[in-house]
């Protein structure tokens, strides 16, 4: 493969991330870097943190662009909570609920699972039974936007429960943030977090987390030293806010994206933009029906961002499917994960991705593709 042919061709993005990425972030990816202590840079990250919380809703004075991919936002904020022998209780009605156990687990807790099956939401009795019989719990948590199934989790009730129980709320809003309203102080959500490359249209490599004044009190009352250095709270505020010492060298130029892609986002208006995404997927999911493939999440609860589908009985290769989406019109999607690999399609409604437009030829190329497939 010569230099040239290694350069990706153009896709249209639709699967589970990333969504595509407008020309006006990229031209801003393309600047000239500058220093990670250039007094201009921390003006531009102010106004970004300005922005993240408007987007959060939330006042927290902590909330900051990690450096990472959401992955990287979920593994920092667990491990800046949880301490050997805490009790947590997670919510797990998916891939990513799972992986919130296992990092848990890792950090030495004592994990109470609370499951739904998967493509349907947890309950929040479920939290109230769980709660009652742990005792002292430290923390709460789980994933908003499941895009493992494309289950949006209400959140207000199992909120209210954890601070009854005087836990902390801790909240994945990997696929929402930005692409539908999140309301963190209104509904009582104590940390989230997210990832720039779904719903916020800028590439992946930076994670938006946010941190109440109770979750930071509780980590700055930890009894051992933050496992990870390089996620530690304590250290990377030092960066955020004054004095700004260096912790690490800031990828500036995902945060000058970044910094684009919120103003793209704020000159649209959220509830323009939340809504775009609920009329895309709606024209999406009412399209892929008439073509007898029907949505996999339970009614009532499924994701404007997030469209997961079942993959139709006549359809024995369903990798073929996606493949042939890709190479022949350059459409991507994505298929199952863990025990629904073979059996859903995850479609992409986020950011720049959720267009009309998009939709309309996504609905062409399958319907082609799907004739042609056995
Ligand atoms: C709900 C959820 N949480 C966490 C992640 C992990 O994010 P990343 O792949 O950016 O590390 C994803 C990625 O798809 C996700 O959908």
């Amino acid at each position: 493969m010569t230099m040239a042919e290694a350069i990706p061709s153009p896709r249209i993005l639709m699967g589970p991330g990333p969504s595509s990425v407008s020309p006006r972030v990229l031209a801003a990816v393309g600047r000239a870097p500058v220093g990670y202590l250039d007094p201009e840079l921390f003006e531009l990250l102010d106004a970004l943190r300005a922005d993240l919380r408007t987007l959060f809703g939330t006042s927290n004075d902590f909330t900051f662009p990690l450096t990472g991919t959401g992955m990287a936002a979920m593994e920092c904020c667990l491990c800046n909570l949880v301490e050997p022998g805490d009790n947590v209780v997670v919510g797990v009605q998916g891939f990513f609920g799972g992986r919130m156990v296992e990092i848990c687990r890792r950090l030495g807790a004592t994990v109470t699972t609370v499951c739904a099956e998967w493509g349907r939401v947890l309950e929040a009795e479920a939290f109230a039974e769980a709660l009652q019989q742990v005792g002292k719990v430290k923390l709460v948590a789980c994933v908003h936007a499941e895009t493992s199934t494309g289950v949006c989790q209400p959140l207000d009730a199992i909120a209210q429960l954890a601070h009854a129980h005087d836990a902390l709320f801790l909240v994945d809003m990997v696929t929402s943030l930005g692409g539908m309203a999140v309301n963190v102080d209104a509904c009582g959500v104590d940390v989230a977090y997210s990832g720039t490359q779904k719903c916020l249209g800028a590439p992946p490599g930076l994670a938006p987390v946010t941190v109440s004044e109770r979750a930071w009190q509780v980590a700055s009352a930890r009894h051992s030293p933050v496992s990870v250095w390089y996620f530690d709270w304590q250290l990377l505020r030092g960066y955020y806010d004054a004095p700004h010492t260096y912790h690490h060298t800031v990828p500036v130029n995902l945060l000058f994206g970044l910094q684009e892609a919120l103003c793209e986002i704020l000159e649209e208006g959220l509830a323009v933009r939340f809504e775009r995404h609920q009329r895309v997927s709606d024209a999406l999911i009412a399209g892929l029906q008439a073509m007898e493939v029907f949505p996999f999440a339970q009614e009532g609860y499924r994701l404007p961002t997030l469209n997961a589908v079942r993959v139709p009985e006549h359809i024995r290769d369903e990798v073929a499917v996606r493949r042939r989406l890709l190479q022949e019109f350059g459409i991507e999607i994505g298929g199952g994960l863990g025990e629904l690999r073979g059996k859903i399609w995850r479609i992409g409604t986020m950011g720049a991705s959720a267009t009309h437009r998009n939709v309309v030829l996504l609905l062409s190329a399958l319907q082609s593709v799907m004739r042609t497939s056995s």
